[in-house]
């Protein structure tokens, strides 16, 4: 089936900026000003209604509006009854698809396949597009190495090299082969920076990271977003080095233009410049848009501060026309690019169709089975076979569409996942498939968000029913050849405003997953979840555990697929995952100290619990075994400023095909500042049959062995002795040496 599709030649550089000079000569300085104002098209966003604000064409965006017909609606206003005519962007939040869900994410990040992500946000832009929508707010590309950080199920993990792949799919996935492409929609890099380092993993707090973190580890994503050409970028809300981001000048003006030359357009988070007087940091709403508009940011979303203000600030000769006349350009350039002067409207049956493509639940699911990681799997528990006549499925996210579909669930979008629950009982349909939930979850605390229907929560149950559900549980598996239990965490436990202080499995889930496993029947652990949980006790005691993240609309199947063995499972964990909440942030890139590891006066790091990695960073298992052998360098020796090959071979030794994702690792034992013991610089999953062996190459050059000095200030690649490892994970044994000379 063919859904109709908008047919749209994407104009040249030139012919776009001839279309926004003329286009400019018909707008007033207040129409130009208007282009500064995002709207929020939701009741409860305080302020000028969206009607009253298009019509005097005080607005250029509109946000938080998910309906086509209203979309169609409120550009009508713009097109037809304000001042200068400029159709409006619409734009949501589409984080990991639209009406056909993908895992979240940290999930996709989780395939170590970018190639994953940019399917499915193209997925995601057919449909967002299809609805009206013309931007996304992402991809949220924030390092996050803090498990604890509701948010860090919307990223790639804690890795620079990883981010920066899984970044630069997305925006090719969002955008298309160029900005404007019909089908799909503008991408937006955020949150420009540091948001994932918030103190605590606390959602908000203010973030303190030195230039060298910042540069060498914050900003690869980012700059590889702009480098794969990202229409437009996000600020993040918090303090940065007691700046607000959204008032950061070395973010939006130093970094972001002058030293990547990006040529978009910047929005705020939501409020966030009237925020800039909430933080301490504006004296009132003028000082906020003044020194906001000043530092590089072009888009006020939804706070109308620029609204209320620029225009006094522009009489009262603090800012330029010529400065406004600049900043308006990428905007209305963004707007000729998509065509939006010639097609202003949707087709109102475009969505209906596009939706039913069934190409998309595919993608969907094969992005599920790619994502997942297997972490243990004793005496080859796993595959189970389909021959199983009693299986019990168990867990509160078992059979939960919201917990399946996750986090960060677009605008008024109705949950339609297949769980875990029903995909089992689809792979199995002449066995008894019974279920039982055991007791619900809820967090201690609900989240803001719950009032704007954004995360799903499951409603608290009084003590008395979740202990029959206790037992009822108990009693299915007691009844069950083989035991499927799905625990984790529920879509509103992690995202936004979802930050926690504990990893451990919320609720009475540990406890369940005890009294199950005490029965003696072989047990397999589904984790449904948005972040790294410390599942201690299981992985000690569940033979064969499944990190399934939240998978999305077809993560049911994609879960009974590897269960059973039609999936060999590849992923691969793109975090630390830690031992306990309180050994926050851990992961694997950290600097050496002063007593060398292993000595006597190394451990312990706390004397309550040694800090290590449950699972380290680049962890996962699969039904077959690889062996990696011949690491070899080009030459012993490399000039400064050269490159080389690396190769490594690698073998699949057991019986049947799989992936495996080959990593490579250095670490520069000195120079001009210590160097991370470890630095992930190059990885690629392949997929082998039995006996196959593929030689994987990667290039080292000064991309890769240089890195900003805290010493110089700046950018320096040393003459320095370096390590190389190659392997399976952060511990990649496999050795070599390299020198860089000058
Ligand atoms: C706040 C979030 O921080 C941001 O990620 C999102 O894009 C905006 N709200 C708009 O919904």
């Amino acid at each position: 089936m063919e859904a109709k599709a908008s047919r749209w030649a994407i104009p040249s550089d030139a012919e776009v900026e001839s279309r926004v000079d003329e286009i400019m000569g018909r707008m007033s300085l207040s129409d130009k000003l208007g282009q500064f104002t995002q709207v929020g098209a939701a009741d409860w966003v305080p302020g000028p209604k969206a009607d009253e604000v298009i019509r005097r064409g005080g607005a250029g965006s509109v946000l938080w509006l998910n309906d086509t017909k209203e979309i169609n609606r409120l550009q009508r206003i713009a097109v037809e009854e304000s001042p200068a005519g400029v159709p409006l962007l619409f734009a949501l939040d589409v984080i990991h698809g639209y009406r056909t869900i993908f895992p979240v994410p940290l999930a996709m990040a989780s395939s170590w396949d970018p190639e994953v992500a940019e399917r499915a946000q193209a997925v995601a832009a057919r449909e967002a597009r299809a609805s009206g929508l013309h931007w996304t707010f992402g991809p949220m590309i924030d390092i996050a190495r803090d498990a604890r950080w509701g948010r860090i199920v919307e990223g790639a993990g804690e890795d620079p090299c990883l981010g920066a792949a899984m970044a630069a799919a997305q925006v090719r996935g969002f955008q298309g082969p160029e900005l404007g492409a019909p089908d799909r929609v503008v991408a937006c890099a955020k949150h420009f920076a540091g948001y994932g380092a918030s103190e605590g993993g606390r959602d908000y707090d203010p973030v303190y990271l030195p230039e060298g973190l910042l540069r060498n580890v914050y900003f690869p994503p980012f700059e590889a977003a702009v480098k794969a050409g990202v229409g437009t970028f996000m600020s993040a809300y918090m303090d940065l080095n007691d700046v607000p981001a959204s008032g950061n000048r070395f973010l939006l003006r130093d970094v972001l233009r002058g030293e990547w030359g990006f040529g978009g357009f910047v929005v705020s988070d939501a409020f966030a410049v009237g925020s800039l007087v909430t933080q301490g940091f504006a004296r009132d709403g003028r000082d906020a848009a003044y020194r906001a508009l000043r530092a590089g940011l072009d888009v006020d979303m939804a706070s109308n501060t620029f609204g209320e203000h620029l225009g006094g600030l522009v009489e009262d000769g603090l800012l330029e026309v010529e400065e406004i006349d600049a900043a308006v350009r990428p905007i209305l350039a963004v707007k000729v690019r998509m065509g939006l002067f010639e097609q202003p409207y949707v087709d109102e049956a475009l969505l209906a169709q596009v939706v039913a493509l069934p190409e998309h639940r595919a993608e969907a699911r094969r992005a599920a089975q790619r994502s997942m990681v297997l972490l243990r799997n004793q005496g080859g528990l796993l595959p189970l076979t389909k021959s199983l006549k009693h299986v019990a499925v168990l867990g509160p996210v078992a059979d939960s569409m919201e917990a399946t579909e996750g986090s960060w669930m677009v605008f008024g979008h109705v949950p339609a996942a297949v769980t875990v629950l029903e995909g089992i009982r689809a792979k199995l349909p002449g066995a008894r498939v019974e279920f039982a939930p055991g007791p619900r979850i809820w967090r201690d605390i609900p989240s803001w968000m719950d009032s704007l229907g954004m995360e799903a929560k499951m409603p608290p149950q009084a003590a008395e029913e979740a202990e029959s559900a206790f037992r009822a549980a108990v009693d299915a598996a007691r009844r069950a050849e083989v035991v499927v239990i799905v625990l984790g965490e529920t879509a509103d436990m992690s995202g936004e405003a979802a930050s926690r202080a504990s990893l451990d499995l919320p609720g009475r889930q540990e406890e369940l997953l005890k009294a199950v496993a005490a029965l003696g029947k072989p047990v397999v652990l589904v984790l449904v979840n948005g972040r790294p949980l410390s599942i201690n006790w299981a992985a000690e005691n569940i033979p064969a555990i499944l990190e399934a993240w939240e998978p999305g609309s077809e993560g049911g199947h994609a879960v009974a697929d590897v269960l059973f063995g039609d999936v060999n499972p590849g992923g691969k964990l793109p975090v630390t995952v830690p031992r306990k909440g309180s050994h926050t942030p851990l992961y694997y890139a950290r600097n050496l100290t002063h007593s060398p590891e292993g000595s006597f006066t190394y451990n312990p790091r706390y004397w309550d619990g040694l800090p290590v990695p449950l699972y380290p960073f680049g962890f996962g298992l699969s039904y077959t075994t690889f062996e990696l052998a011949s690491l070899r360098v080009a030459s012993p020796r490399v000039n400064v400023g050269g490159s080389l090959e690396v190769t490594v071979d690698v073998t699949n030794s057991g019986a049947v095909e799989g992936d495996e994702v080959v990593q490579l690792y250095i670490h520069q034992r000195s120079g001009s500042d210590s160097r991370p013991k470890r630095e992930l610089k190059g990885f690629r999953r392949v997929t082998l049959r039995p006996g196959e062996t593929r030689r994987v190459s990667f290039t080292l050059g000064p991309a890769e062995l240089g890195y900003w000095s805290t010493s110089a200030g700046r950018w320096v690649q040393d003459a320095a002795e370096f390590d190389l490892w190659a392997g399976v994970d952060s511990t990649a044994a496999l050795h070599a040496e390299l020198e860089v000379v000058r």
